[in-house]
């Protein structure tokens, strides 16, 4: 099994659209995969969960008021999600930041092949508790100058919390999304990702497309749409990137 944090402190830069998304097409793949929604926003939870949800929750979970099975709702074929609790932000981490560790690494989820955690827009306890819980990590960003800027102070706050809460945690890489070709700005911005971070950087990119907030006001991921749109492909190479450099191929690729 291998646990991902899809992170960034910025907010908006497309962490939940990511995890939905590669989630989506892993468990497509033929993969089992387990979300958690960290974010007390719920976003990840809202795409996968319609209405009004009274079930176990990540809160629930932490705060040992359902089960490890309770808390695991299915949302479809081969994917399983830990619904967002917006009163995460009441739960106390000091002292426990393995309290995730110690449930995701439960027998129960040895079946499991990725667990992809969506991470709140900040470095705040529960966010440590994800990263303290993590085998690898996908910065997302987007191609704006301050998210640009703000990179390299993210990664090495990474690296401090490598240094001290999880010598195993692994930076999978950079992703950049909303990449609008249109922008002249925008190119000059993806180079500098590009030069700065070097192989850090996935190969794949995935650009500015209307079908992403169209699938999200939907409640679906993009493959869901009626039509193939463009950002499905890129999608779809991201997945296939990360299964390389985690050397996970199964062949359904
Ligand atoms: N590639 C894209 N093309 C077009 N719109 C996008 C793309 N990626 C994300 N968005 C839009 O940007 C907004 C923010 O995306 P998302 O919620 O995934 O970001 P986030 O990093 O999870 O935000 P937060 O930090 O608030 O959790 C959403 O409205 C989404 O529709
Ligand atoms: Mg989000």
């Amino acid at each position: 099994m291998k646990i991902i944090s899809i992170a960034n402190r910025k907010g908006g830069v497309g962490k939940t659209v990511i995890s939905a998304n590669l989630t989506y097409e892993l468990s497509k793949m033929g993969y089992l995969v387990l979300m958690v929604d960290l974010d007390s926003q719920c976003d990840l939870s809202k795409i996968y969960v319609q209405g009004d949800y009274e079930g176990g929750s990540i809160f629930h979970l932490l705060r040992q008021q359902c089960s490890l099975d309770n808390a695991c709702l299915e949302v479809g074929e081969n994917l399983y999600l830990i619904p967002g609790s917006r009163d995460i932000v009441h739960f106390d981490f000091r002292g426990s930041e393995g309290i995730l560790l110690h449930y995701l690494r439960n027998e129960r989820l040895e079946e499991v092949d990725f667990v992809i955690i969506d991470h709140p827009p900040a470095l705040s306890e529960s966010a440590l508790a994800g990263f303290v819980a993590s085998d690898e990590v996908v910065v997302v960003s987007d191609a704006e100058a301050f998210s640009v800027a703000n990179l390299g102070q993210l990664l090495d706050d990474l690296a401090h919390i490598q240094k001290v809460m999880n010598r195993d945690l692994h930076i999978l890489g950079i992703l950049v999304n909303k990449i609008d070709h249109r922008r002249k700005l925008t190119k000059v911005m993806v180079e500098e990702v590009y030069n700065s971070f070097g192989n850090s950087v996935f190969r794949a990119s995935v650009g500015y497309d209307s079908a992403i907030p169209t699938a999200i006001r939907k409640g679906v991921p993009v493959r869901k749409l009626a039509w193939h749109s463009r950002v499905l492909g890129q999608i779809r190479h991201l997945t296939k990137e990360v299964i390389e450099r985690l050397g996970m191929a199964n062949g359904n690729g």
